[in-house]
């Protein structure tokens, strides 16, 4: 795989007299003293990193510890003080005037956390906004904005303003913008940070859906764990502007580089503690001898849901996502595909004090797990967003279920901790 980008030992030093700041840093003073001595703030220190081409490279940390500053560096908003910055082959650390304006039109585009869309103008003219900037002709912008807008699924809203659009979809606007002028590196400055933690969830995970087509490399901040873990193929830690620690959610959950890191991750055990029960839903079904295609798909829209179960009487047949029902009905016409033909047989099922640790496997799939009692009857399902989002170190409260499982007594799921996967 090639390195679509490649900083190696970059430092941006902020205040009058970065030299002498720098020296002390090379000497091995920390930052406050350094903030001391010259009053210069150093916001990045040594930072050296690759990301290859198509990846998801997470950047994590609290609040100043550098990211932002990084990202503007990324984007050459910003000089550095020393180190270089490749990107696809071009320097940008060296660039200026045009070269510079040519890099951050055609190479690289930012999403933020405050979409700054403009409110009087059209989704589909929000979107078309960085190729009016690149000159492209009038039809021709709307017909590639109405494109991305397909891609990130708003097409119907194309016209609308962005007034009239929940906040989650006005940051599928602000993504479709940065998509729109074509990127080969998309940089993202905490993009989900102002969404509630739900509709953060389905951003999370549509982007990760976009990201299996698009395959851009994506430079991703965040200071939530959880969506680090998430969404990144590699993960950097960075603490006073320095990375502590660089690697894959595995190598940072299993083997943390230090205390700063191990407190991050700290709270990953309580996986060992929760069980599916804990963070089951109440399941939306059909079943497989009455319902047709068209009903799952409906009750799937309905509910908002990507997959949902089909029963067959009380017992579980399987489950069907949105996706292949609907290219089958596509494929088939209406009226003329059967449940049966989508349904998948080889879904996770488990018990009710399954611990999410054991989840993480079943969740890999991609589908919701069913969870069953012994006799097959399904007791709820478990999101795979519900499994990941255990490894949020910021919630101490324990998981709550989106709705109460019904018919599940509410002391089962505590109590008996057996662990048995089913299928
Ligand atoms: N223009 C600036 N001038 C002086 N200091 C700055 C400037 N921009 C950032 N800093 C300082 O650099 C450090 C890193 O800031 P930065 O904004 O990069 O952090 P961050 O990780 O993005 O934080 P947050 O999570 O709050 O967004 C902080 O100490 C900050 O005060
Ligand atoms: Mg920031």
């Amino acid at each position: 795989m090639t390195n679509k980008i490649t900083v190696t030992n970059l430092y941006k030093i902020f205040g009058n007299s970065p030299e002498a700041a720098f020296d002390l840093l090379v000497r091995g003073d920390g930052k406050e003293a350094i903030l001391e001595a010259t009053g210069a703030t150093v916001a990045v220190q040594d930072a050296s990193f690759e990301v290859a081409e198509g990846e998801i490279f997470v950047v994590m940390g609290l609040s100043g510890s550098g990211k932002s500053t990084l990202v503007r560096l990324l984007n050459g908003l910003i000089p550095p003080t020393s180190g270089q910055i490749m990107i696809d082959g071009q320097d940008v650390a060296q660039a200026k005037g045009d070269m510079l304006r040519q890099i951050r039109r055609n190479t690289i585009t930012m999403v933020f956390q405050h979409f700054a869309l403009f409110p009087h103008w059209s989704v589909v003219d929000n979107v078309a906004y960085g190729l009016k900037i690149k000159g492209v002709a009038p039809a021709e912008r709307r017909e590639k904005a109405l494109a991305v807008l397909d891609q990130v699924g708003l097409v119907a809203w194309a016209d609308s303003l962005p007034g009239d659009l929940s906040g989650g979809m006005q940051q599928r606007v602000g993504l479709a913008r940065g998509l729109a002028s074509d990127p080969q590196v998309l940089l993202m400055d905490e993009p989900f940070g102002a969404l509630d933690p739900l509709i953060r969830r389905e951003m999370q995970d549509e982007l990760l859906e976009l990201q299996k087509k698009l395959k851009k490399t994506i430079v991703f901040i965040t200071h939530d764990l959880n969506e680090a873990l998430l969404l990144g193929d590699k993960i950097a830690i960075m603490k006073d502007g320095r990375f502590v620690q660089v690697g894959t959610a595995q190598d940072i959950v299993s083997n943390p580089a230090d205390d700063y890191v191990r407190a991050f991750v700290a709270d990953i055990d309580r996986g060992r503690v929760f069980t599916a029960g804990d963070v089951s839903n109440v399941p939306v079904t059909v079943q497989l001898h009455t319902d047709t295609a068209e009903d799952a798909l409906r009750r799937m829209e309905e509910s908002q849901l990507d997959a949902l179960y089909v029963l067959d009487g009380d017992s579980v047949s399987g489950v069907v996502t949105h996706r292949d029902v609907s290219a089958a009905l596509r494929q088939n016409g209406p009226g003329n595909s059967k449940l049966s033909a989508s349904m998948i047989t080889n879904f996770s099922a488990v018990n009710e004090g399954t611990y999410l640790h054991e989840l993480f496997g079943p969740a890999s799939a991609g589908l919701p797990i069913a969870v069953t009692d012994v006799g097959n009857r399904l007791l709820g399902v478990v999101e795979t967003q519900a499994v990941l989002a255990q490894l949020d170190s910021e919630s101490t409260q324990p998981p709550t279920p989106h709705q109460p499982a019904t018919g599940v007594p509410d002391t089962d799921s505590r109590v008996s901790h057996t662990k048995e996967v089913v299928k």
